[in-house]
């Protein structure tokens, strides 16, 4: 399917799963004339999308390449659940426009460990330490996690709440949190 016809159209494996360097031609549901084409790489996977300019780069994860991993919550920026890694940094992806995203990478909580492989220290300093109960914040968490101490923002329990304060978790699972992170931490410096 070319661009111009509208939809969504991707190549898939045999599994239905995206594969590697794989470019998926994506066009917007609405005013193709507007569409702006958009070249990112996400979790290592090249994608070339016409894209509304409109368009959060939370809602083309989600709904576009099928990353629902990534959690909306309150899509203002206030609640960190959509927290993915913009070339290695941390952002809010609810407002981050995806046409901003062009030449640039994405890693999404489903590339955070390789498929089959080991978890990452820090997800499994997450299941270690209970730092979830319903697990809807838990995505951005574990990405705002890896951030922090990747910053060198993980030196004290202080530091680690300060700087984890964009997250929030409704269930209240922070001691959990703070304690996951403290293990995964030295864990990280290590690998
Ligand atoms: S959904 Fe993006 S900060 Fe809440
Ligand atoms: S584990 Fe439920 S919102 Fe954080």
């Amino acid at each position: 399917m070319s661009a111009s016809e509208g939809g969504t159209s991707a190549e898939t494996s045999a599994s239905g799963q995206f594969t590697r360097d794989e470019v998926v031609i994506s066009a917007a549901t609405n005013s193709s004339s507007a569409s702006v084409l958009t070249r990112m790489v996400v979790n290592g996977i090249s994608h070339s999308l016409y894209l509304d300019p409109r368009a959060s780069l939370l809602d083309v994860l989600r709904e576009q390449l099928a990353l629902t991993g990534t959690k909306k919550g309150c899509d203002h920026g206030q609640c960190g659940a959509c927290t993915v890694h913009l070339d290695g940094r941390r952002v809010v992806s609810c407002l981050t426009p995806a046409v901003q995203v062009d030449g640039r990478e994405v890693l999404t909580i489903e590339g955070l460990s390789p498929e089959g492989g080991p978890l990452h220290p820090m997800q499994q300093a997450f299941i270690d330490h209970d730092a979830l109960q319903c697990g809807y914040c838990t995505p951005g968490q574990i990405m705002a996690a890896v951030a922090c101490v990747q910053e060198g923002h993980a030196t004290s329990a202080d530091q680690i709440r300060e700087y984890m304060s964009g997250n929030l978790c409704r269930c209240g699972a922070y001691v959990g949190i703070v304690a996951a992170i403290q293990d995964a931490a030295p864990k990280m410096r290590r690998a």
